[in-house]
């Protein structure tokens, strides 16, 4: 049996620069893995099988891990099969990728399940062809620069670890809308690519390499973050509460409904998540994150 952890992302910084011709979005985009993960086994059987821990999430064909595992038999050719179960952590439909690191390790898994030696350049391109998200599962690094649809990924060397409090409304939001909402705003004259007080992703990128927390926190940024306020007020409501327990700086992950307060260190964010369990909704989920070891990432396990 192979046994894979299959990390969440947050967007530290997300610019939307327009649309393209395809119906997606130009995007520069920070990316960052956190320690909060599914898990995911892999065992040989004859026809494909996925079976999930949360009854909430679909295991048929729309499910990413099966599109992500017939790609790779269709690729291949191989004959095999696999029965797959999946250990559901990560918040569904949240911006954290989770859908997404579900579909690169299920690459990663079965690559070595059926001995077919891929190497990264052919696991790449069938991990752009199943979603924008899912290459930056497969970078070496914790951190990455996405751009293009998200799908084209420079890993960032030498980063720090990053400590968040991670807070997500029982509302779901639908990544589609919220970038169609955009386009609308834009074409009404709201063009959100001219604001003055838009950090650039250089300076971001800069406060990163530095280790500069302070520098770090003001140069945060997601465009879809007005919108999915709109649609979602507890998120700005988080938000103040974050704020006001003294988080550096908070965002929106992708396009929500997760938030993370962004914290000085491990204590902080201790201390935050404390006194935020202690007033906040209960039906908001709450979690302490930090940046996830880069060596845990890809290696497959076997028992
Ligand atoms: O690539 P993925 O399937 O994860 O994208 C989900 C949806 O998000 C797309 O159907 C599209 O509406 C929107 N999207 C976009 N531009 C991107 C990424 C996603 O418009 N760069």
């Amino acid at each position: 049996m192979i046994r894979l952890r299959a990390p969440a992302k947050l967007n530290l910084y997300l610019r939307v620069l327009g649309r393209r011709p395809d119906g997606y979005h130009e995007l520069e985009t920070l990316f960052e893995r956190v320690d909060l993960a599914d898990e995911l086994t892999f065992e040989s059987a004859a026809t494909l099988q996925v079976s999930c821990d949360d009854a909430s999430l679909s295991c048929g064909e729309d499910n990413l891990i099966l599109k992500a595992a017939r790609a790779l038999q269709a690729c291949s050719g191989t004959k095999s099969g696999a029965r797959i179960h999946l250990t559901k952590r990560i918040p569904i439909a949240a911006g954290l990728g989770g859908g997404s690191s579900d579909a690169a390790a299920t690459l990663l898994g079965l690559n070595e399940l059926w001995g077919l030696r891929y190497g990264a350049e052919q696991l790449l391109s069938l991990a752009a062809a199943l979603g924008s998200d899912v290459p930056f599962f497969l970078s070496p690094t914790p951190f990455a620069i996405g751009r293009g649809r998200g799908e084209r990924c420079e890993p960032i060397q030498n980063a720090p670890r990053l400590f968040q409090v991670l807070v997500t409304p029982r509302e779901r939001l639908s990544t589609k809308e919220i970038y169609d909402v955009l386009d609308q705003t834009r074409n009404q004259g709201g063009d959100f690519n001219l604001t003055a007080a838009i950090p650039s992703i250089s300076m971001v990128l800069h406060a990163l390499r530095n280790g500069s927390l302070g520098e770090l926190a003001k140069g945060l940024w997601n465009d879809l973050e007005p919108e999915a306020i709109r649609r979602c007020p507890p998120i700005s409501l988080i938000q103040s509460h974050l704020r006001s327990f003294g988080c550096l700086a908070t965002r929106l992950s992708g396009s929500g409904s997760s938030v993370f307060g962004l914290c000085r260190d491990a204590a902080q964010a201790q201390t935050v998540a404390t006194q935020l369990r202690a007033s906040a909704s209960p039906t908001w989920r709450i979690e302490i994150i930090q940046t996830d070891s880069p060596s845990l990432v890809s290696s497959a396990s076997a028992h």
